[in-house]
């Protein structure tokens, strides 16, 4: 135990040697976008709320006001008491999952506890060893893990480079079963946006199978806020587009829209959908609550996109930041201990903005990821800019 210890500590001394140590602040959510830790208040840009709901305390009494006796959070607790498969699927599930395969146009749609157990158990339970995966360099952890418990081959492409994708979508063609491939539509730390269209004309030639993130993407874009797909009118042609319900949603969960032989092998193969306790019955409520509304905020996601381009301009000015048209908008410090100092020293002036480092970022892109929310004003976003070209001009 000792040696055991000892290792630990030294790995632990080499993270902080190389300014890659991380800890847990412990902060409170207080509304409109700000967040309070240690007494002191700030302008979060780092959480991932892009709509605002989870902070909109209105919204969230009128949830718990309207919130059917038969459901009500007192009655039962917080818990489900069963994975899906035993007692935990309850009525909240049934709703949400017909009303999502609605609205996405599939026959199907299948809902996890996170967007972490979606990606974890979906390719492991689909991809035999006969299969290929094709998935992009930058591709969410999440992502990452799900294909290192696949007994497929896997080849990582570069960053959105579709060329090389049509390339290994040729030379493996014959000799792999079933190819996936596998793609955010919203980069999570990058910012930047899949060619969606592109990815399914691709996968159309090949007869290959289109595995899509959209965990930035939903709630945030296309008409009805069901993502990248919706917005470039190809959402038929993806075959698995994963949502999570834990970023512009505001609760927690995931989901697939797929079709129903799909869904019916998922529900008999997915571990992490099989041996995991079912999400809390107040949990599904909510997302069943907001459903419709968020389908209805166009108006909103337009505001967001036009502020995240606000953001985004300013920082083009200052020469901060790099191609992307989303509300993720990442500034590339480079070295990790001076992305944290940036970061520190931002926190110090009402920011809680995070630096983002290996290994969730390829060593020496280091950046401050921030996320932009309907809570960010203008002039917030406005203002932002210099102060963070001043901030790591100082440092
Ligand atoms: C692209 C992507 N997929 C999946 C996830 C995991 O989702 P969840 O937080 O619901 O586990 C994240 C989380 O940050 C993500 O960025």
């Amino acid at each position: 135990m000792q040696a055991f210890e000892h290792r630990l500590q030294q790995e632990q001394q080499q993270r902080q040697d190389q300014g890659l140590e991380r800890c847990l602040s412990t902060v409170q959510a207080a509304g409109q976008g700000k967040i309070v830790s240690n007494r002191h208040a700030f302008l979060n840009l780092a959480g991932n709320d892009y709509l605002g709901l989870g902070g909109n305390q209105e919204l969230v009494a009128e949830f718990y006001k309207n919130l059917a006796p038969e459901n009500c959070f007192e009655l039962y607790g917080p818990g489900s008491g069963a994975s899906r498969l035993m007692t935990g699927n309850h009525t909240g599930y049934q709703t949400l999952e017909t009303k999502l395969a609605a609205l996405y146009g599939t026959e199907k749609a299948l809902i996890f506890n996170s967007g972490y157990h979606a990606n974890i158990g979906l390719l492991p339970a689909l991809a035999g060893k006969d299969d290929l995966i094709i998935a992009d360099k930058l591709c969410h952890a999440s992502l990452i893990d799900g294909m290192r418990l696949c007994r497929a081959k896997i080849i990582r492409y570069p960053h959105l480079d579709y060329d090389c994708i049509e390339g290994l979508l040729g030379k493996y063609r014959e000799s792999r079963k079933t190819i996936f491939i596998v793609s955010e539509s919203i980069f999570s730390m990058d910012g930047d946006c899949a060619d969606v269209a592109l990815l399914t004309r691709l996968k159309e030639q090949y007869n290959a199978v289109l595995y899509l993130d959209e965990a930035h993407a939903v709630g945030v874009r296309g008409k009805q806020g069901l993502g990248l797909a919706e917005e470039q009118g190809v959402m038929e042609q993806v075959d698995l587009l994963v949502g999570t319900f834990g970023k512009a949603w505001a609760g927690q969960g995931a989901f697939v829209a797929c079709n129903k032989t799909i869904y019916d092998h998922l529900i008999n193969t997915v571990r992490s959908l099989i041996f995991t306790t079912a999400l809390p019955m107040v949990n599904v409520h909510w997302l069943n609550f907001l459903l419709p509304k968020i389908a209805a905020m166009a108006e909103q996601r337009k505001t967001l996109l036009h502020n995240a381009r606000l953001l985004r301009k300013g920082l083009l000015e200052q020469g901060l930041v790099s191609e992307g048209d989303s509300q993720i908008v990442p500034v590339l410090i480079g070295e990790a201990h001076r992305a944290a100092a940036v970061a520190e020293q931002l926190r110090k002036q009402g920011y809680w903005i995070n630096a983002i480092r290996p290994p969730t970022v390829p060593q020496g892109s280091s950046r401050l990821r921030l996320s932009v929310t309907l809570d960010c004003t203008p002039e917030d976003l406005t203002r932002l800019p210099q102060i963070i070209a001043e901030t790591a001009a100082a440092l």
